[in-house]
């Protein structure tokens, strides 16, 4: 792996985790106690999804003596002053958002609720926090329609084209002014749709598995020509411990895999994961979606030495190898409704 040449590792021994019940949060957990870190999570279990998957996720962490968690709500700023009083963070993680595109245009005050006010809340507690820094999860959705791929990250972001990506991008910008005003060292990660165990059950990846495994019809919105710069858990867990070790000053970095698949592509690949063939079922583009995402990783390369190594092929046979294992644990009824 590359190693970052001009900056040192920083201390990473004690982190807040907003967010820590989801797919990419539980999976950072995970990674963090493995190495000897102590975590603080907090997550409210917001039923966008089924919230029985995230208590799932947790639950080896919570036998962890390293591992403290907080249900709660990131809107609640007596909750988070009393997390921070005794923190003494090295660094906020924060990850919890509402998630997703489509429900955003149903519902776009709520996404501005949690995806800023939430944020704001965080930063208000980071200013009184000078040691510790922030990394925080944006999106690849705030490059909108009309970047030239591959996206820098200095590309236009102020063109989104859905709430969420606009919540995501005014939650940048919000931070960007707190940094200035206050100098709170921060890294913005930008995730290019991120896939693997745990992956989110209304993303197209999960739904495609289940559909092609019981012989049921795919949904293909559009000619299957949008495209898709899939990321996998690992590599995106990676670019984050990467992000939480050297962060000074105010930086974006795109955590993508640089290798965009066309939406018939990734019906594909999922059939030959499932071992069935996919029956699609044309329909039309869907509002919101962009029609490509295609991240430039140099500078996540270079500044944090971070390296997506999962091929497609290889992420979605790890995803369908945890789907078995899922199978043939105690199953809990409540999941079947997610
Ligand atoms: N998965 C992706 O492809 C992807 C792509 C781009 C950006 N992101 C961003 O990465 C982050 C993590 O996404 P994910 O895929 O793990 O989603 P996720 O929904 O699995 O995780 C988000 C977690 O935040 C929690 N949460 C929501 N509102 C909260 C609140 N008010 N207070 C406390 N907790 C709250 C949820 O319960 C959930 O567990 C999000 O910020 C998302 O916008 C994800």
């Amino acid at each position: 792996m590359n190693h970052p040449a001009n900056h040192q590792p920083q201390t990473v021994q004690r982190v807040l985790l907003t967010g820590a019940a989801g797919f990419i949060g539980s999976s950072l957990v995970d990674a963090l106690l493995a190495q000897g870190v102590e975590v603080v999570g907090i997550d409210n279990f917001d039923p966008y999804y089924n919230p029985d998957i995230k208590r799932r996720n947790l639950q080896q962490a919570l036998g962890h003596n390293n591992f403290h968690f907080y249900e709660g709500d990131i809107l609640d700023r007596p909750l988070l002053q009393k997390i921070f009083v005794h923190g003494d963070f090295d660094v906020v993680v924060h990850l919890a958002a509402k998630a997703g595109v489509r429900p955003s245009i149903v519902d776009p005050d709520a996404y501005f609720q949690v995806n800023v006010q939430g944020t704001l809340n965080l930063l208000h507690l980071l200013c009184e926090s000078p040691q510790t820094r922030l990394v925080m999860a944006s999106s690849s959705s705030v490059y909108g329609n009309n970047t030239v791929a591959p996206f820098a990250e200095d590309a236009e972001t102020s063109l989104p084209v859905s709430p969420y990506a606009a919540s995501k991008k005014a939650g940048e910008v919000l931070a960007y002014s707190f940094h200035q005003l206050y100098g709170i060292p921060m890294s913005l990660l930008r995730f290019f749709t991120v896939y693997g165990p745990r992956q989110r059950p209304e993303m197209a990846i999960a739904k495609f598995f289940q559909l092609i495994q019981d012989e049921k019809t795919v949904p293909m919105f559009g000619d299957g020509t949008t495209a898709r710069d899939y990321t996998f858990i690992g590599d995106i867990v990676q670019g984050l411990q990467q992000a939480m070790k050297f962060c000074t000053g105010f930086e974006i970095y795109n955590l993508g895999n640089s290798s965009p698949v066309s939406l018939s592509e990734m019906i594909a690949a999922v059939a030959r994961a499932v071992g069935k063939d996919a029956k699609i079922q044309r329909l039309p583009e869907q509002p919101g979606d962009v029609t490509l995402t295609c991240a430039d990783v140099r500078k996540a390369q270079a500044m944090l030495g971070y390296q997506p190594s999962t091929s497609l092929d290889q992420g979605l046979g790890m995803y369908r190898d945890w789907l078995q294992q899922q199978q043939a644990l105690p199953h809990n009824p409540k999941e079947q409704n997610a």
